[in-house]
């Protein structure tokens, strides 16, 4: 199509190929060795160098990507990294190319194809936790260490990187609070089929206020989110802007063949004019605490008055119900409740009070709530 036809210089593993040698032969290098060192540092010499560098390595970009930005600046080369968020999805190009003239408020992301696989499986099959991880490990949806991403460091990084593009701000991976999907029980996907939710877990970077708060957490969805219908290991990405409402973008998030055509697609497009190394035009704060609607699941025992403490204690730190399910289990009782948007640290101080009271009977769980809905 372009007319043009890469030839491969070298490869270089741990035990295989001279890097300077490579270079030497190349306009342009692939960084897939992953990490930090020697990534970063093979990545600048070949910029310093005058090549162009294709990666698809997030804890790089999320970590150091202003100084390999900063880099490709100043050596005239492009720095494509499309493989590194959501796979094959073109999320990296739309952000930087289609959406430059649009003002962003919001991204939101399902980033991590394992934990969106482990959740549609919970909610689909009643699997608990530990059954459904272990059957994304047998299909090859999830590393035999799966720590960075059930934890949502991995998310994490990749939504560093949007808020990044999103809002021309310097994005740290430290700057993203972030919380994974260990805590999840079988018990809180049965209860939001009830109550019409969808549980994901979700990366939000937007802008509040005068900053920006980047994070990734389980949420719950309504049907109408488009983000609520992705299940498997798939990944989806929106961006809502005043000038064109809501996009979504979705497809696989990973995987040999679908990562390398986003690379091969990198390496394409880096041999075609012009170059976009993204300029921080912007240094917004970041903000910590947010509004946000919130599930709420109890067990206590089943005795009068409970539900109007629990209720008094909500109502002193302005958090007000929205819906509520009880289930009577002998002794005890399940409440479960959907609350109107608060600030989150208002929402986890009734918490904390709510977990004190004696007739509870094991810790609340809270898990966030994503309202809006587009249809
Ligand atoms: N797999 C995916 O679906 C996917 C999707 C999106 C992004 N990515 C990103 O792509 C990158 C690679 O992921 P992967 O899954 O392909 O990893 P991988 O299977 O572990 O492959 C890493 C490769 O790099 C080589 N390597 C490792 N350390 C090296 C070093 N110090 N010097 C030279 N070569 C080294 C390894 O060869 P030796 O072991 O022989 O040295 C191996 O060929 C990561 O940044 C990952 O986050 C992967």
């Amino acid at each position: 199509m372009t007319g043009l036809r890469p030839e491969l210089a070298g490869v270089l593993t741990r035990s295989r190929g001279d890097f300077e040698e490579i270079l030497a032969g190349s306009d342009l290098v692939v960084e897939l060795i992953g990490g930090i060192e020697p990534a970063r540092a093979y990545v600048l010499r070949a910029m310093r160098a005058g090549r162009h560098v294709v990666s698809a390595n997030k804890q790089l970009l999320s970590q150091h990507g202003e100084e390999l930005w900063a880099t490709a600046r100043e050596h005239g080369v492009q720095l494509r990294f499309e493989g590194a968020v959501a796979g094959v999805v073109p999320v990296i190009r739309v952000l930087q190319e289609s959406l430059a003239a649009a003002r962003v408020e919001r991204v939101h992301g399902i980033v991590n194809g394992t934990t969106n696989y482990v959740l549609s499986e919970m909610a689909r099959a009643g699997l608990s936790y530990a059954d459904a991880l272990r059957q994304a490990q047998e299909l090859g949806y999830a590393e035999a260490d799966p720590t960075e991403d059930v934890t949502g460091k991995d998310a994490a990084a990749k939504m560093a990187i949007l808020a990044r593009l999103a809002f021309s701000t310097p994005m740290h991976l430290d700057q993203v609070i972030y919380e994974g999907i260990e805590h999840i029980t079988a018990d809180d996907l049965e209860y939001a089929k009830e109550l019409g939710l969808a549980l994901k877990l979700i990366g939000t970077a937007e802008r509040v206020d005068a900053g920006v708060s980047v994070r990734v957490h389980p949420a719950f969805l309504y049907a109408g989110h488009p983000l609520a219908s992705i299940d498997g290991p798939f990944n989806a990405v929106t961006v809502e802007s005043d000038a064109i409402t809501e996009i979504t973008l979705s497809g696989p998030g990973a995987g040999g063949p679908q990562t390398a055509s986003a690379v091969l697609g990198d390496v394409i497009s880096a041999m075609i004019p012009p170059a976009t190394t993204p300029a921080a035009t912007a240094r917004l704060p970041v903000v910590e605490d947010v509004v946000s609607a919130f599930y709420l699941h109890m067990e206590v025992a089943d005795r009068p008055g409970v539900l109007a403490q629990i209720a008094e204690i909500l109502g002193m730190q302005g958090a007000s119900i929205k819906s509520v399910v009880q289930r009577g289990l002998g002794d005890n009782a399940r409440l479960v409740m959907v609350m109107h948007p608060l600030l989150e640290s208002r929402f986890y101080a009734a918490v904390r009070l709510i977990g004190q009271l004696d007739f509870m009977r094991s810790p609340p769980r809270a898990i966030r709530v994503i309202e809006e809905e587009f249809v």
